[in-house]
C-alpha cells in the first residue's frame, strides 16, 4: 500500500475551500484525492492525472461526481484543464510505493523482471531499450547526475562491456553487474539502489516532466490559489525551488529606467520555509526520509508564460 508522505501538511497547505476546484497532479492510489475530497463540500471539484495504468485502475474505485480523473502525463495539464482555474495544485513527485514494489513493473533490484520501469508502460523506451543502445558517455552521465552515483564511470563501463556479449534485458542481470563494478558499500543501501534511481529518472523524463509543468500549473491558478509540491531528490526540489523563487522575486531587468508601476511584479508567495518529514514520519515510512514539501500562492499579478524555463533534460530517451 502507499502511505503519502507529507500527507496532512500537504492538504493542509492548500487551505481548501469547500467551493473550490482543485487539482491532484499525481494521483498513486489516491491517499491525497481522498484526503481532498472529504474537505470538499457538494459543489467542489477535484481534477486528477496520473500517467500509470494502475493507478487510472484505483481511481475507478471513486465513484464521486466531484472527481474526475486523466489519464496522462502532468505536462498535459493546461490541455487538460483547458479554461478552468483551480484554488490549489498538489504535486506529490517521484513514483509510487505500488510500483516500486511490484517486482514485474522492472523499478526494483529486488527480484529478477524485465528491466522496464517506464511509468506509463504504453507508451516510450523501456530501460533496456535505452541500455541497448545508448552512448557509454550518455549511460555514465545519467548514472553519475541523477544517482549521484561514485562509481558511474565502472558501471557505464561495465555494462558496455556486458552488452556486447548479450543484452541487458533483467533487473537481476543489471543489479548483479552493477554490485560487480561498485566497490564501497553504503550501510544499508543495495549496491544497485542508484543507478537504479537514475535509470528510472531518466527513463520516464521525472525533471523535464517537472519544468514542464510548473509554468502550466502557474497559468492555471486562480488568484489567491495555492501550489504545493513534495519532491524526492535534490535535482528535482531545485527546479522547483528555483521556479518559485524566480516568480517570488522577479529580477528587475538591469539598465532600464522603470517607474515603480513598470517594476515586474511577483506572481507567486512563497508561504512558509521547505517543509521536512519529521523523525517520526521517517521511521515508519523510510520513504519520507528524502521528501521535500515546498508550497507558494498565486498573487494577482499577470504571468507570461512564455517566460518559461526549459526542461532539464539533457540526454536523449
Ligand atoms: C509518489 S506517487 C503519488 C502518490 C499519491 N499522492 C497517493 O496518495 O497515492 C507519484 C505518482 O505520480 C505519477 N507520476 C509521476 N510522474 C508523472 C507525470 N509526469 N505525469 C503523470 N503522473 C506522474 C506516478 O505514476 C505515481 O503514481
Amino acid at each position: 500500500m502507499h502511505t503519502p508522505v507529507l500527507a496532512a501538511e500537504a492538504v493542509a497547505a492548500l487551505a481548501i475551500r469547500a467551493d473550490g476546484t482543485y487539482v491532484d497532479g499525481t494521483f498513486g492510489r489516491g491517499g491525497h484525492s481522498r484526503a481532498i475530497l472529504a474537505q470538499l463540500g457538494p459543489s467542489g471539484r477535484l481534477i486528477a492525472l496520473d500517467r500509470d495504468p494502475q493507478a487510472a485502475e484505483a481511481a475507478r474505485a471513486i465513484p464521486d461526481p466531484r472527481f474526475s480523473f486523466f489519464r496522462t502525463r502532468f505536462s498535459e495539464l493546461e490541455r487538460v484543464m483547458g479554461g478552468t482555474k483551480a484554488q490549489g495544485m498538489l504535486f506529490d513527485l517521484g513514483v509510487s510505493s505500488p510500483q516500486l514494489d511490484d517486482p514485474a513493473r522492472g523499478f526494483s533490484f529486488r527480484g529478477d523482471a524485465p528491466l522496464d520501469m517506464r511509468m506509463d508502460p504504453t507508451a516510450g523506451a523501456t530501460a533496456a531499450d535505452w541500455l541497448a543502445a545508448a552512448q557509454e558517455k550518455e549511460i555514465r552521465e545519467v548514472i553519475r547526475e541523477y544517482g549521484e552515483e561514485r562509481f558511474a564511470k565502472q558501471i557505464a563501463a561495465a555494462i558496455v562491456a556486458a552488452r556486447g556479449s548479450q543484452p541487458i534485458v533483467r533487473t537481476r542481470q543489471l543489479a548483479d553487474l552493477v554490485a560487480k563494478a561498485v566497490r564501497t558499500r553504503e550501510p544499508g543501501q543495495d549496491p544497485a539502489t542508484r543507478t537504479f534511481q537514475a535509470l528510472r529518472i531518466h527513463v520516464n523524463r521525472e525533471l523535464e516532466e517537472v519544468s514542464l509543468m510548473l509554468p502550466q500549473a502557474v497559468s492555471r491558478l486562480a488568484d489567491g490559489g495555492r501550489l504545493a509540491l513534495i519532491s524526492f531528490h535534490s535535482l528535482e526540489d531545485r527546479i522547483v525551488k528555483r521556479f518559485m523563487q524566480s516568480l517570488a522575486r522577479p529580477e528587475v531587468p538591469r539598465g532600464l529606467p522603470l517607474r515603480a508601476s513598470q517594476m515586474p511584479q511577483p506572481v507567486l508567495k512563497l508561504v512558509g520555509r521547505a517543509v521536512r518529514p519529521s523523525q517520526e514520519e521517517i521511521r515508519s515510512n523510510p520513504r519520507a526520509r528524502s521528501a521535500t514539501l515546498r508550497v507558494a500562492e498565486r498573487t494577482a499579478a499577470a504571468y507570461n508564460p512564455d517566460n518559461r524555463i526549459e526542461p532539464g533534460a539533457r540526454w536523449r530517451n
